[in-house]
C-alpha cells in the first residue's frame, strides 16, 4: 500500500476558535477512511482545508506525495481530488446532466473526454441517478441532489474522493444502495474519505476511522475499536448518532 494523502499537524482557526487543532493522519491508497465526531467537531473544516476551500493556518497537506497545502480547489480537483458538500451546491438552473457536464469540462484533465454529454450520462448511470437527466437541479430533492453531487465529483475521475455526509436523510433502502455504490467506487480504484454521522454506514464501509472532538483527534483505528473507545463514547454522550 502507498499513502495517497498525508495531513501533518494541521490547524485551522476562525478568529479565537480553533476548529481543527494539530491534526495528523494518513490515508492509504484503496482505503475507505471514515471521519466522525459530534456536531461542530471540525470535520467539514478539516475536509475544506484538504480540498482547498480553506487555507489552514498551520500544517501540511500532501497529496500523491506532493505538498499541496493551500492550493486552490480547482488545482486539487485537476490533480485528482474531488469532493461533495454537506449542503449540495449545484447550478440550480442547469439540468442534472448539464451540472455533470460542467464538472467534466472544467474538472477533468485526466483523460481526453471526447464527448462530455456521453460521459456525464455514464456518470449519472454509474451512481444510479433516479431522475431523468434533463431534470433541472432546482427541482431535485435532497436525496436526488446527493446522487447528483456524487456524479459530479466522479466526473473528474478522482483518485481521492471526499464525501461530506452523503447519507444524511436517506431511508434504509437508499442507505443500502448508497453503500453499494461507494463500495463499487472503491473497487474501481478510488480512495474514499467519508464524513458520516450514521454509524451503520461507518461500520459497514470503513477500513479505518478517525474521530475528532473539539477540533482534536481523539481516536483512530478500526471501526470496531473506535466504537468501543471510552474517549469516543464519552465525546458522543448525549448524542443519539453513535448508536444509530
Ligand atoms: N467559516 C466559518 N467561520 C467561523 N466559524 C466556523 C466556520 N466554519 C466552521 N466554523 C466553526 O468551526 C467549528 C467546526 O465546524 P465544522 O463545520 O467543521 O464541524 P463539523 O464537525 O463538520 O460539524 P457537523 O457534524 O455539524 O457538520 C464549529 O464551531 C463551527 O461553528
Ligand atoms: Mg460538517
Amino acid at each position: 500500500m502507498s499513502t495517497i494523502l498525508e495531513v501533518r499537524e494541521l490547524t485551522k482557526r476562525f478568529g479565537g476558535l480553533v476548529a481543527v487543532n494539530d491534526v495528523s493522519f494518513k490515508i492509504e491508497k484503496g482505503e475507505i477512511f471514515g471521519l466522525i465526531g459530534p456536531n461542530g467537531a471540525g470535520k467539514t473544516t478539516l475536509l475544506n482545508c484538504i480540498a482547498g476551500t480553506h487555507a489552514p493556518n498551520d500544517g501540511v497537506v500532501s497529496f500523491l506525495g506532493k505538498k499541496m497545502t493551500g492550493y486552490n480547489a480547482d488545482v486539487l480537483c485537476r490533480a485528482g481530488m474531488s469532493r461533495t458538500f454537506q449542503i449540495s451546491q449545484p447550478f440550480p438552473r442547469l439540468t442534472a446532466i448539464e451540472n455533470v457536464m460542467v464538472a467534466t469540462i472544467f474538472g477533468n484533465q485526466r483523460s481526453n473526454i471526447f464527448n462530455p454529454e456521453q460521459w456525464a450520462n455514464e456518470m449519472l448511470e454509474y451512481v444510479e441517478f433516479p431522475m431523468p437527466p434533463e431534470t433541472l437541479a432546482c427541482n431535485l430533492n435532497t436525496v436526488q441532489l446527493k446522487r447528483l453531487d456524487l456524479a459530479r465529483a466522479l466526473a473528474s475521475e478522482p483518485e481521492l474522493l471526499l464525501l461530506d455526509e452523503l447519507a444524511a436523510g436517506l431511508t434504509e433502502g437508499e442507505l443500502h444502495e448508497l453503500m453499494q455504490i461507494i463500495r463499487k467506487i472503491r473497487d474501481n480504484g478510488v480512495t474514499v474519505l467519508i464524513i458520516e454521522h450514521i454509524m451503520r454506514v461507518i461500520m459497514g464501509l470503513c477500513d479505518r476511522v478517525m474521530v475528532l472532538h473539539y477540533g482534536r483527534k481523539i481516536a483512530e483505528g478500526t471501526p470496531q475499536s473506535v466504537a468501543k473507545d471510552p474517549k469516543v463514547t464519552e465525546a458522543y454522550l448525549g448524542e443519539e448518532t453513535l448508536a444509530a
